[in-house]
């Protein structure tokens, strides 16, 4: 396995986990060029910490319940992310807020993928958000974090149809499939480089588009 300082992967989870999977497949296929160096759940339970354990990936569960503040667990997250000199931290289902003190650790350096178009949907429920809404059209995205509830900028985006006879649980497994593919990619861009955040907007090359 490729260990480039530059290349080193931190995954925070909180649940089942399948994105991981799609990252530890991608780079077990070649897909994707880096190495993950540690998993963190902030959930005991989760299914994911078994999956990486199964992958022989040094897992930590670190339960949020305890901490006497958000920057107080923050501060320690990143310690651990640290301690592993992981240089992009990917955020798989990890179903908590990131404060100040994790966003400035690592610069630019968070990914989410959220199973909706973004900007619609934020939060949580995005694909029964999306039908109560009536879209037709769905999808994936994964974004940098910052702050504001999934609202920083964009990677990569994939549109799914919302057909008529779908339920949140059918219109999230059409987006999961599109997640898993996205999620390597998005990743493989970002440790590739070359990008700069114009705005809002991720863009390749210098201001006048150069590469
Ligand atoms: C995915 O739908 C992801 O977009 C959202 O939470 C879900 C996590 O699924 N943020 P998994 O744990 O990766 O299977």
């Amino acid at each position: 396995m490729d260990s480039e300082p530059s290349r080193r992967l931190g995954v925070l989870i909180s649940g089942r986990g399948s994105n991981l999977q799609a990252l530890i497949a991608a780079i077990a296929d070649g897909r994707l060029r880096a190495t993950i160096d540690v998993v963190i759940s902030n959930v005991d339970t989760a299914a994911g910490v078994e999956r990486a354990r199964a992958a022989g990936i040094h897992t930590l569960v670190m339960p949020h319940r305890g901490w006497p503040s958000r920057d107080a667990y923050d501060a320690a997250l990143a310690a651990e992310l640290r301690a592993r000199q992981v240089s992009l931290v990917c955020l798989a289902g990890f179903m908590r807020r990131l404060g100040p003190v994790m966003i400035e650790a690592f610069p630019k350096a968070i990914l989410n993928i959220h199973p909706s178009l973004l900007p619609s949907f934020p939060g949580v429920d995005a694909q029964r958000q999306a039908l109560e809404h009536g879209v037709k059209v769905s999808g994936a995205t994964v974004h940098f974090v910052t702050e504001a509830l999934d609202a920083g900028p964009i990677v990569l985006q994939r549109a799914v149809p919302v057909l008529e006879d779908d339920t949140p649980e059918s219109l999230a497994a059409r987006i999961l499939v599109e997640e898993h593919a996205i999620y390597p990619d998005a990743v493989a861009q970002v440790l590739d480089g070359g990008w700069r955040i114009d705005g809002r907007r991720f863009a390749f090359g210098d201001a006048h588009g150069r590469v």
